[in-house]
């Protein structure tokens, strides 16, 4: 087995490559250029990169990939989105244009309010700890006011702080459960702070007043955040829906319909489903700077707040008329964090025309609802893997090193013959030969 290493963290950059190259690599000097070739020639970027993480040996590569014609609420966005799935950017460009066609999306932010908490245990009585609280709140939240005067001058900052009492599920456990405005930031650094000043005021206050023992065991921000809440949703008269893969539009509608009902009634179908929502969701959150795993933690716990896994988008047919929308929590800022460091990152949110944390969480949902849109018309008519191959046939030809007149001639046979791994390979090698 391979020895531990101490003090990896304090080598240089180059000395952790050698490291991996002696270790796992047998010193192959092919891997080292693979790492190194990586590297961004501008030594300012490089560093900047270099210094988001710890440990970092090279960069990853993300396609940064756009689909343009988004229109929503009468704005057109072309909105980037940053992953590695072949067909997801093709599927929204899709969407976003068959609705340009049909009056584009409509969204709004329902409520923007973020959730943070300092879990700690109380021995002490219930009322004596119910009377503190009551009289150390205003204090709670005047200390913290070092942290929160910046945000509260934007008309930001601590909403509330409540006490909860959690002992019936876990013994002596109580919460300050605090909520916040924290405008175009995610929050999660302010948040975090005024948390733990509340704990350590709590601390001192408890000490002073209060007989049982309190102790503080964490204070952290919560990324379930349903009352931070946006809705975007797409309408047409039934017959609008034609297209070249709608014929029948009155039939399309109702087996569209149908397999969101079953997204709604049944988890398997419903985690997938909801993936490929996300599929458009990370990839704009991703490119735009912000948390992919905050968003997607919270998004999946909302998906289930009723008790059950399910559907995070809805259909209905009224009077002649389609409607299909999706309600999802999603905390997202358009300062401070990576929005302001990362270059690409400042690249998408101009692309965007500098939107707020509000006009962004409407352009992430409506992503998320084009893509479920892609997904479910092609399901419900030729199905997926018609168009997942045609994307996948560049991957598998990347593969084989082929070159551009071997793509050329590749991508033009396949136009009339049905990909598959083995019907590509076929084809390379008949080529060769
Ligand atoms: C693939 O990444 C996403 C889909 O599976 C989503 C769905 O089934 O609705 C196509």
């Amino acid at each position: 087995m391979q020895n531990a290493i101490s003090g990896f963290s304090k080598l240089s950059k180059t000395q952790k490559i050698d490291w991996l190259l002696e270790t796992y690599f047998n010193n192959d000097e092919s891997s080292r250029k693979l790492v190194t070739q990586y590297f961004n020639s501008d030594e300012k970027l490089q560093k900047l990169h270099d210094e988001f993480i710890e440990n970092t040996i090279t960069n990853f590569y993300l396609p940064l990939g756009v689909a343009p014609n988004f229109l929503i609420n009468e704005t057109l966005y072309t909105i980037p989105m940053a992953i590695e799935e072949s067909s997801v950017v093709a599927a929204a460009s899709k969407a976003a244009k068959y609705w340009l066609e049909r009056g584009g999306f409509k969204a709004e932010v329902i409520s923007m309010v973020k959730i943070g908490q300092v879990h700690f245990t109380y021995a002490g009585k219930k009322e004596d700890l119910l009377n503190f609280f009551t009289t150390v709140k205003s204090q709670l939240i005047s200390d913290a006011s070092p942290i929160t005067k910046n945000m509260e001058r934007r008309g930001g900052g601590i909403l509330d702080i409540e006490l909860r009492d959690k002992t019936e599920e876990l013994d002596h456990y109580y919460q300050l459960h605090a909520t916040f405005e924290t405008l175009d930031a995610m929050g999660a650094n302010f948040i975090n702070s005024c948390l733990e000043q509340f704990a350590e005021t709590l601390k001192l206050e408890a000490e002073k007043s209060l007989e049982g023992q309190l102790d503080i065991i964490m204070s952290i921000l919560s990324n379930y955040v349903p009352d931070c809440l946006v809705r975007a949703e797409v309408r047409c008269k039934i017959e609008d829906l034609k297209d070249k893969d709608i014929p029948n539009p009155g039939a399309f509608a109702e087996k569209f319909k149908q397999a969101v009902s079953i997204a709604e009634v049944e988890p398997h179908r419903a985690v997938t489903h909801n993936k490929g929502i996300m599929n458009g969701i990370d990839a704009v959150v991703l490119a735009t700077g912000n948390d992919f795993r905050a968003v997607e933690a919270g998004v999946h716990a909302y998906a289930s707040k009723d008790g059950k896994y399910t559907s995070l988008t809805h259909c209905s047919i009224d009077n002649g008329e389609f409607c299909f929308w999706l309600e999802i929590p999603l905390a997202l800022g358009t300062v401070g964090g990576l929005t302001s460091l990362h270059p690409l990152v400042k690249f998408a949110l101009q692309m965007l025309g500098k939107p707020s944390a509000k006009d962004l969480m409407k352009i992430v949902a409506v992503a998320g609802l084009a893509q479920n849109f892609a997904a479910l018309k092609s399901l419900t008519t030729t199905g997926i893997q018609q168009g997942h191959m045609k994307m996948h046939l560049m991957n598998i030809l990347n593969q084989f090193e082929a070159t551009e007149s071997e793509k050329t001639q590749l991508v033009e046979h396949f136009k009339i013959n049905t990909v598959t791994h083995s019907a590509v390979v076929e084809a390379i090698s008949k080529m060769r030969k």
